[in-house]
């Protein structure tokens, strides 16, 4: 299929390339933003792919219609970004990849508690610099703690599965309770019980209307971790939540606004998002730019399955990981 791939970074191209065996498909590789500007260069393809910071708003997805495209291939799990009802108007089909590694996002959320707990990231700056004082440095133990997973899917119950590990108590809040999760122990209890009773809680749910903004009152001196999606959490009101003591620690892969600022190398500009700015000052906060789910075996599995789906669409018309309006009215499976 003819392919134009927005947004390709080099790491990218160079497992499209290596997956894309025969030349089987005929790749371009583009380097802006899918947006009303760069529109265009997707005329006379078939097949658009598109990544989480791509615009596929209604004006997009109808100029992108007008100049032929029929398929969005959207190199990503989350499709909170797309216009699905206008997409379905149009008569463009999307598909996505519902799973590649889910250990890798799993693990990632691991590494984020863990050098919140035991500040790693802070004691490597120290030890290059001499400095080889404790103070400040005291973390605790999870062994016996409660963790609170939001959504037991792929990512949650490999989530549920390492913090068993580490002897925590698992809760979780899903509308659907994963058997694999009630078989390790976990408890599913409602969300507002979740957040009153975990001293961990972290977000595996996908952004839809109903999980905007999901997260309300917790525990005193909460961990928080978020490598979901940005918009599950009111930044300002976790800024605020940072500033009484009520969140304890607050780990990010994703925020709010990322559109504007991940996967870019901005250090030598003047950041204006105040709010992130904010973020950045707190201690007890550990910001990634949405790299959990970069691990070469992610890698490959999204570019696998993203030219399967594209082979799947162009020989049949369909495809088993197309995502529709209806999908999303049904979170999650
Ligand atoms: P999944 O579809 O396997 O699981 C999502 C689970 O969330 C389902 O069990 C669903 O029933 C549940 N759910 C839906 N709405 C909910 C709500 N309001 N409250 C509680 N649970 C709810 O998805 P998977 O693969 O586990 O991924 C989860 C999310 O992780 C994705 O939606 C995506 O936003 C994010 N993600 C982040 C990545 C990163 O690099 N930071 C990479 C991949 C995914």
């Amino acid at each position: 299929m003819k392919v134009a791939i927005f947004n390709t970074k080099p790491y990218e191209r160079e497992v499209f390339e290596a997956n894309n065996t025969e030349g089987r498909h005929a790749l371009t590789f583009l380097e802006p933003h899918l947006n009303p500007t760069t529109v265009s260069l997707a005329d006379g393809y078939p097949a658009v792919c598109a990544f989480v910071n791509d615009d596929l708003s209604e004006p997009v997805l109808r100029r992108l219609k007008a100049g032929g495209t029929q398929l969005i291939a959207l190199r990503s799990a989350g499709f909170n970004h797309v216009d699905l009802g206008a997409a379905d108007a149009l008569g463009l089909a999307v598909v996505r990849v519902p799973a590649y590694s889910p250990y890798a996002v799993a693990e990632h959320t691991v590494a984020l508690m863990l050098s919140l707990n035991r500040k790693t990231h802070r004691a490597y700056a120290r030890v290059r610099d001499g400095n080889f004082a404790l103070n400040g440095l005291m973390g605790f133990d999870f062994h016996g703690l409660t963790a609170g997973i939001v959504g037991t899917g792929k990512i949650g119950e490999v989530l549920a599965r390492i913090l068993t590990g580490f002897g925590m108590t698992v809760i979780a809040s899903d509308p659907y309770e994963n058997p694999a999760c009630t078989a390790l122990g976990v408890r599913y209890v409602a969300l507002d019980e979740l957040l009153r009773t975990s001293d961990v809680v972290s977000l595996h749910c996908p952004l839809t209307p109903d999980s905007h903004h999901l997260i309300d009152t917790m525990k005193h001196g909460v961990m928080l971790i978020n490598t979901s999606r940005g918009a599950l959490v009111d930044s300002r009101a976790v800024i605020k939540g940072l500033k009484s003591g009520r969140i304890g620690h607050l780990g990010l892969d994703v925020y709010e606004e990322e559109g504007d600022l991940f996967f870019e190398d901005l250090s030598d500009r003047v950041i204006q998002d105040d709010v992130f700015t904010r973020l950045l000052t707190f201690p007890n906060v550990l910001i990634t730019a949405h790299q959990a789910f970069f691990t070469r075996d992610a890698l490959d599995g999204i570019v696998a399955t993203t030219l399967a789906n594209m082979e799947e669409f162009e020989t049949t018309g369909r495809c088993r990981n197309a995502v529709t309006a209806a999908s999303v009215a049904r979170p999650g499976r």
